[in-house]
């Protein structure tokens, strides 16, 4: 039986190892020591932390569901205690069973459809403010809609006010957590360093509006809410009968915060930059709108027809996937596609270095939204295509997340056009906790007359 300690990978300097290469372009770096070393490849970051990059889609089937039980969430996820707490995303084992089993049930789909005419109508709201011709930041006009319509939906409540300050906040916590994931020297939190002082402001804004938000509900008990915060609000241990503190409902809150809404918004940024590189598609596109919309509102009925629509979306999520790798940690002893892998152990598996693995997708550097069109997703292996991961950690909020983005991409497509400001930047991606368009997307909006 083969040992990890076998397995080949790029070399590296002698004491930070492959590091530095990888923070300088992760992605670059991981797509390289996939076609050089191949589906299991090893990467040294500092002395002694050794981390695995898996590309082979049945030992992936492994790691995140049939032998999953052998670890748990990767540092970077671990860091991300700093932000959201002991929330559904960060917990492990029975507590995260437990979570997990109490949020299923707003995330149904007989549930998030009654979101669909906020989703639509915040969007349309949006719109008033768009005039033909200006030159907006698409980066931030997607952060800002998908951060109101998770309030609205989840949380019953509009933060139109301070917005800005809550976006920027919680861009600080995401650097700050994506920096320190692959830190050599781990600085404790409370040494006052100036990256430890402007993540805790950042943090204490966040929750400053975390607990109005909890605060103003608790105030109104009776108010027939049926969302999610009046669900964590209520609800009672089986056992002992005592409800959430809080502190509990807090971490809740902030996770649902933080994974529901910009991942979301960069895979809305992408679908745009793709789009307004590739003409022939978007006619494609308006010829669909046009003929299942006929210049009205989508409407939770339309999912179905709206076939086009979705396949732009599973395209760019192909080629720009929102959570570009996932990572866990051996906990205990493991054998994964005939290696054996010891506690200590990080495996990474990448979405982006997956998604482009010519061995499933034919001309893998280009947009192509009909490749979906087909059995594509029937012929090739589960875990060849996991933009929300898999197995008992699968994103709670994918039908969500997909009817969120087909709704307002329709929403905005069948009105604007986008192109990029001109002298724009290079659109490259910017791995940080979600991939993003690095500096932004500076888009022209013109009016769309329908033919
Ligand atoms: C296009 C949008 C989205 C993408 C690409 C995405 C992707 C993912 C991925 C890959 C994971 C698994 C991470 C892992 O296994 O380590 C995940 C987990 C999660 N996502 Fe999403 N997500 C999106 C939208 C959303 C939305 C809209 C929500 C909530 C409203 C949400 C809430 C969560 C939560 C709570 C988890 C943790 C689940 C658990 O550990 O049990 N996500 N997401």
């Amino acid at each position: 039986m083969a040992v990890s300690t076998n397995i080949p990978g790029p070399k590296g300097l002698p004491i930070t190892g492959n590091l530095l290469a990888f923070r300088k372009d992760p992605l670059g770096f991981l797509m390289k020591a996939f076609q050089e070393h191949g589906d299991v490849v090893r990467i040294r970051f500092g002395p002694s932390r050794y981390v695995y990059l898996i590309s082979d889609p049945e030992q992936i089937k492994e790691v995140l569901l049939t032998k999953q039980s052998a670890f748990t969430k990767a540092k970077g996820l671990q860091t991300a205690k700093a932000v959201v707490g002991e929330g559904i995303l960060t917990s492990e084992g029975e507590a995260h069973m437990r979570q997990r089993r109490l949020m299923q049930p707003s995330f149904r789909k007989d549930r998030i459809v009654k979101y669909a005419s906020a989703m639509v109508d915040l969007t349309e709201n949006m719109l008033q403010s768009w005039k033909d011709g200006e030159q907006r930041s698409l980066t931030d006009d997607m952060m800002r809609l998908t951060l109101q319509i998770i309030s609205r939906t989840m949380f019953g409540t509009s933060i139109s006010t301070g917005v800005e300050e809550i976006g920027h906040a919680i861009d600080v916590g995401m650097k700050y957590v994506s920096h320190k994931a692959t830190s050599v020297i781990d600085i404790p939190d409370n040494i006052p360093t100036k990256a430890n002082v402007k993540f805790k402001q950042a943090a204490h804004t966040l929750d400053e509006v975390i607990y109005r938000i909890i605060e103003e509900r608790r105030k109104e008990p009776d108010s027939g809410h049926s969302d999610l915060l009046s669900m964590l609000l209520t609800v009672r241990d089986e056992e002992t009968g005592s409800g959430m503190s809080d502190k509990q409902v807090r971490d809740e809150v902030m996770t649902i915060f933080i994974a529901g809404h910009e991942t979301t918004a960069n895979t809305l940024s992408w679908t745009w930059y793709l789009l307004s590189q590739h003409p022939e598609v978007e006619n494609k596109l308006w010829e669909e709108l046009d003929r299942v919309l006929s210049g009205r509102k989508p409407t939770i009925e339309d999912m179905d027809q709206l076939q086009y629509t979705q396949q732009v979306i599973w395209e760019s999520m192909r080629m720009y996937p929102a959570v570009w790798a996932v990572n866990r940690l051996v906990h205990e002893q493991v054998d994964i596609g005939g290696r054996i892998f010891e506690p200590g152990d990080t495996l990474m598996m990448s979405q982006f270095v997956m998604h482009r693995n010519p061995k499933y997708y034919d001309n893998a550097d280009q947009f192509i939204p009909e490749r979906f069109a087909g059995d594509l997703l029937k012929r090739i292996p589960q875990f060849a295509y996991f933009p929300f991961g898999g197995g008992p950690r699968v994103c709670i909020g994918n039908n969500f997340a997909l009817m969120e983005a087909t709704l307002l991409f329709a929403t905005i497509a069948s009105k604007f056009k986008l192109r990029l400001a001109p002298g724009h930047h290079e659109v490259v991606p910017e791995p940080l906790v979600t991939l993003r368009p690095k500096n932004g997307l500076n888009m022209v909006i013109s009016a769309r007359n329908r033919s």
